[in-house]
């Protein structure tokens, strides 16, 4: 039935996917239902989730103060367009948990968020070029959109003209002095970082790369911009900003941010940046920064953030997080001793890669990664029921459904590819 799906669908969906990373070979897997840890696909076949939304699902699958608050939303008012209570509610929240927040702004997706931000940046600053770190994974903007995938000097994507990425400058991860030569005398408006790289494999920055981004940022009048859309509300109820204590001027939200289930994002800031924002203290358009749009401020989303805020910052779930993720990290190391392979990640965030050398950036877990051992440990997990994907970058997003079980059952699929590969 999966194939089915599969065959119908590349009728009418390019790639007969919504999305490139959901393919699976021979063909995806089509899920029609999920509970907490697990979801079913068409054939009634149960996988333990560890890609849980794209990392979204922060407590499981239909978690229920999230669902039950949305479900009475929907009926009260799903979409209104107009100002409602859930968006002040949910603005006070934010603000009140994220460090660098002192005002913030809605938006549906990650990808808007940060467009929003760069844009936010460069009207605040008055500066246009925009630092950009290598493997860092902002969504499909254009101005973001280079360097991504590795080799990094190919284009991430068809359809960019030079004039949209001229003025992003690439720079290094988890170097400091790199980040200083390429970004001298050159007046960048801002730098946008993932405090752990994401999609580039769950690689922690270290703590003095973010303090010294911090100090340079400082210096040099650079806004400093961390897309958390990752690690926001997942590290800790303040992201990673609180949890490496390293505070920039803006900071990206998405997937938490609108309870998880529902499209969303935000972007915020310190007062003095996101007030160029303000129509009221800058009447003229063209003395402001744009931004808006037919669903920002949607209550579904607004009333779920907030619920779902409201849970995370009574904080308890954070250390039982970390301690599945250290149990998962740990296990997985011996699980797979046999080969060249390094677990990389921090507190729920875990990531296998078949590499010589140990991941430190996007080269480093890139150059000497074995491409066709990565994949056939993915099509074993997936036999012995572990589901996520991309099947090339094997990410695990831990959530607060899953049990000390669930990961036993990760780590015992990961021994048994090891007991039957042949190497
Ligand atoms: C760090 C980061 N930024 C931005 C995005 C884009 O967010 P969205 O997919 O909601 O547009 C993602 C998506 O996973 C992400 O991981």
């Amino acid at each position: 039935m999966n194939y089915e799906f599969f065959e119908e669908a590349q009728k009418y969906l390019p790639g007969g996917v919504t999305y490139s990373v959901r393919s699976l070979d021979p063909f995806p897997v089509y899920i029609e239902r999920s509970d907490r840890a697990y979801v079913w696909d068409v054939r009634g076949n149960r996988y333990i989730d560890f890609w849980m939304g794209h990392g979204a699902l922060l407590m499981g699958h239909g978690y229920r103060p999230v669902i039950e608050a949305a479900s009475e939303q929907i009926w009260t008012a799903a979409h209104l367009g107009y100002p409602n209570p859930w968006e002040v509610k949910w603005a006070k929240q934010v603000c009140s948990m994220v460090p660098s927040a002192q005002k913030v702004r809605p938006t549906n997706s990650g990808t808007e968020a940060n467009m929003y931000a760069v844009r936010t940046a460069r009207g605040f600053t008055g500066r246009k070029l925009v630092g950009k770190i290598e493997g860092g994974w902002h969504g499909g903007y254009d101005a973001l959109q280079i360097g991504v995938t590795y080799p990094i000097d190919k284009p991430s994507t068809l359809g960019l003209p030079d004039e949209t990425t001229v003025n992003t400058i690439l720079l290094p991860f988890n170097d400091l002095d790199g980040v200083e030569k390429r970004i001298k005398n050159k007046q960048l408006a801002a730098i946008v970082v993932e405090p752990v790289l994401g999609a580039g494999g769950f690689i922690p920055a270290e703590p003095d790369y973010l303090k010294g981004l911090r100090e340079l940022c400082d210096r040099e009048g650079v806004v400093l911009i961390f897309d958390e859309v990752i690690t926001g509300f997942r590290l800790s109820a303040g992201g990673a900003q609180k949890l490496y204590g390293v505070i920039p001027d803006m900071t990206v939200l998405g997937k938490c941010v609108g309870g998880g289930p529902f499209p969303s994002g935000a972007f915020c800031g310190r007062s003095e940046i996101m007030d160029v924002l303000d129509h009221l203290k800058r009447p003229k358009p063209y003395t402001r920064v744009f931004h808006g749009g037919t669903y920002s401020g949607n209550p579904l989303a607004m009333r779920a953030g907030y619920v779902l805020m409201k849970e995370l910052e009574k904080g308890d779930v954070y250390p039982v997080l970390s301690s599945l993720g250290e149990r998962a990290r740990r296990s997985l190391e011996e699980a797979l001793e046999k080969f060249e392979a390094h677990i990389t990640g921090v507190g729920s965030l875990v990531c296998v890669h078949f590499t010589k050398e140990k991941p430190v950036d996007i080269h480093t877990a890139n150059r000497t990664k074995d491409l066709k051992l990565t994949t056939e440990f993915s099509k074993h997990m997936l036999s012995e029921g572990i589901l996520y994907i991309p099947p090339y970058n094997p990410h695990f997003f831990i959530s607060a459904a899953h049990s000390v079980e669930d990961v036993d059952k990760l780590v015992e699929a990961a021994a048994n590819f090891a007991k039957k590969h042949r190497s």
